[in-house]
């Protein structure tokens, strides 16, 4: 039965099966996670596979039933995530709380699409936790797994969420906070249900208090990625390259201004960022240097690319050869290239660093070269492909960009060897499925039919062929074939490689980079929508949508 310290609301409703109603149990429990934490030491965020292993350490180690692996869960991300939330300012962070808190009966407080709005009548512990927590400087919002905690994160309006939620509210937010490595500190409640619920008032005001005399920061992805594009408008860029104005400089100028969402700078720059923990980019005339650099190497391979998919439209305008004509395409190209090697020869740097940023972009250089070629080869002899072997064309002609441009990153910030090797997994999965995505938004462009005869080397084809019955000479003709079947397929293929891509950062140990590229393949694939998750009618009428839907992306 609960105890004196857990404060509920009359009359109490059943306890929930797969929470320890025992404060003894659950502290217990508390204290194996942390002996586990404290020794283990996993780094967050905790996709879920790893968490599930986790939590089936420490049930068995306190020799607690499997009923219980998803209270326990939450309390061992809570512990992985304390010290971050810890050193995170009061005024950055959220406390979110349930409705379900206050006496539903007696409550006269109204709801707006935000969430509850206090009348402070003192009936339920609401009252005192938000007016306690508010003075502290937390914004504080009653309301369930709301969209609007979201877009306070990603707006960096707050940097971390303190909460009590229910058990199955906590299970749908999760994958939105572990895709946004949301620092967080949840307290389940102890009873389901909507109505009436109560909490550990101990662990919440717990909770709430951590802090810590280390206040380190969370980056906004959104004010760095500005700051990366800001590097690229025509007047900064004509500061860093072509110098001397030349009829061909002005050609790559503009090629180089002209448009892109610059995510091989920005992998940079995060790269960089997490790894020397450098939030106001002080070392930025170097890190300016290799995120040009890198988008140099990316314009030039996009040129000589068009050439070779005789493509005459990027950016919704004429490519560059359509343009200027072949010759002079190649040649700018050409120059983007020696322009990026330029620029990582002038890095501030040792001589041995130097040489390290030289080599890690003439690997890149290399392989990206050989994946292109191959596609090359089999486009002068066409032949149906199997999805593998789409893979590794993918794998080699896209991965090794987005390689270069995490690796020049580490490489500035002195990174070791490790922390390349999960950068090299890392890409090649996160360069295969963006590949995959590109090959899907190619599907709805003018000119598919290249793409769904089989004439290059697509996923959609291959994905046709491996899933018909009858292998089909050339992919989608296939009557068997259903291009809407393979589309689908191909959405769920490239989710497979974005989850390959966050299971390759287990590895690291180092928290801001595994956080900072966790949140980077939502901000790439746009995985941040987010619905209100609590069941009950009167909030899901409230945020304007009915109870329990969830957007589809
Ligand atoms: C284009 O890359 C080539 C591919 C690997 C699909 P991006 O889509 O990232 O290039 P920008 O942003 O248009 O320059
Ligand atoms: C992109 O390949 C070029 C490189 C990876 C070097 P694609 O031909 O598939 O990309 P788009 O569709 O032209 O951007
Ligand atoms: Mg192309």
């Amino acid at each position: 039965m609960p105890d004196d310290r857990v404060i509920a609301s009359k009359p109490l409703r059943q306890p929930q099966d797969n929470v320890p109603q025992s404060k003894h149990a659950r502290d217990r429990l508390l204290e194996v996670i942390r002996a586990h934490v404290g020794c283990r030491r996993p780094v967050p965020p905790l996709s879920i596979e790893e968490l599930r292993g986790h939590t089936a350490a420490v049930l068995e180690q306190a020799g607690m039933e499997p009923k219980y692996a998803d209270f326990a869960a939450v309390l061992l991300n809570n512990e992985v995530w304390r010290d971050t939330v810890a050193a995170i300012p009061y005024d950055k962070r959220l406390l979110l709380l349930p409705k379900c808190l206050r006496d539903a009966k007696e409550c006269p407080a109204s709801f707006d699409e935000i969430g509850l709005l206090c009348e402070h009548c003192g009936r339920c512990v609401i009252d005192d936790l938000k007016s306690q927590a508010e003075q502290l400087g937390y914004a504080v919002l009653v309301a369930e797994g709301s969209p609007v905690v979201m877009s306070l994160i990603e707006a960096g309006r707050i940097e971390a969420v303190v909460g009590a939620s229910c058990l199955s509210v906590l299970e749908r937010v999760y994958p939105y906070m572990e895709a946004g490595a949301v620092p967080g500190i949840a307290i389940p409640l102890l009873q389901d249900g909507c109505a009436n619920t109560s909490v550990d008032l101990e662990w919440l005001w717990e909770a709430i208090y951590q802090t810590t005399e280390d206040q380190t920061r969370r980056f906004n992805l959104d004010v760095l990625h500005r700051q990366v594009n800001d590097w690229f408008s025509r007047e900064a860029l004509a500061a860093a390259i072509a110098p001397q104005a030349s009829p061909t400089e002005q050609v790559a100028l503009d090629w180089m201004a002209k448009a892109g969402k610059r995510w091989r700078p920005f992998l940079a720059v995060c790269a960089y960022s997490a790894l020397s923990g450098d939030h106001s980019l002080s070392r930025e005339t170097d890190l300016r240097k290799v995120a040009i650099a890198v988008e140099c190497f990316h314009k030039a391979s996009l040129i000589h690319d068009d050439i070779e998919d005789g493509d005459c439209e990027r950016y919704g305008e004429k490519t560059l050869h359509a343009e200027h004509g072949v010759p002079i395409a190649l040649n700018v190209g050409d120059l983007l290239l020696g322009e990026g090697y330029r620029l990582l020869a002038e890095v501030d740097a040792s001589d041995a660093r130097k040489a390290r940023l030289l080599l890690a972009a003439a690997e890149g250089h290399r392989n990206l070269c050989l994946g292109q070629g191959s596609e090359l080869a089999w486009m002068r002899a066409p032949k149906p492909l199997r999805v593998t072997e789409v893979i590794d064309i993918f794998r080699m002609k896209t991965a090794p960009a987005f390689e270069v441009a995490l690796s020049l990153g580490a490489i500035l910030a002195d990174s070791d060897e490790q922390v390349h090797t999960v950068l090299k997994q890392y890409s090649d999965s996160l360069g295969i499925a963006y590949q995959i995505r590109d090959d899907l938004e190619d599907l709805h462009l003018p000119g598919s039919e290249e793409l769904l005869a089989g004439k290059r080397p697509s996923i959609l084809p291959a994905l046709a062929r491996d899933t018909a019955d009858a292998a089909p000479a050339s992919g989608l003709q296939s009557p068997a074939f259903s291009s809407s079947r393979a589309e689908a397929a191909a959405w769920r293929l490239m989710e497979a490689y974005k989850s390959q891509a966050v299971g390759s950062l287990i590895a690291l140990k180092n928290a801001n980079l595994k956080g900072l590229l966790r949140r980077v393949i939502g901000k790439m694939f746009h995985d941040f929508e987010m619905m209100g998750c609590c069941n009950d009618p009167q909030v899901g009428h409230a945020q304007g949508r009915e109870p329990s839907s969830r957007r589809s992306r």
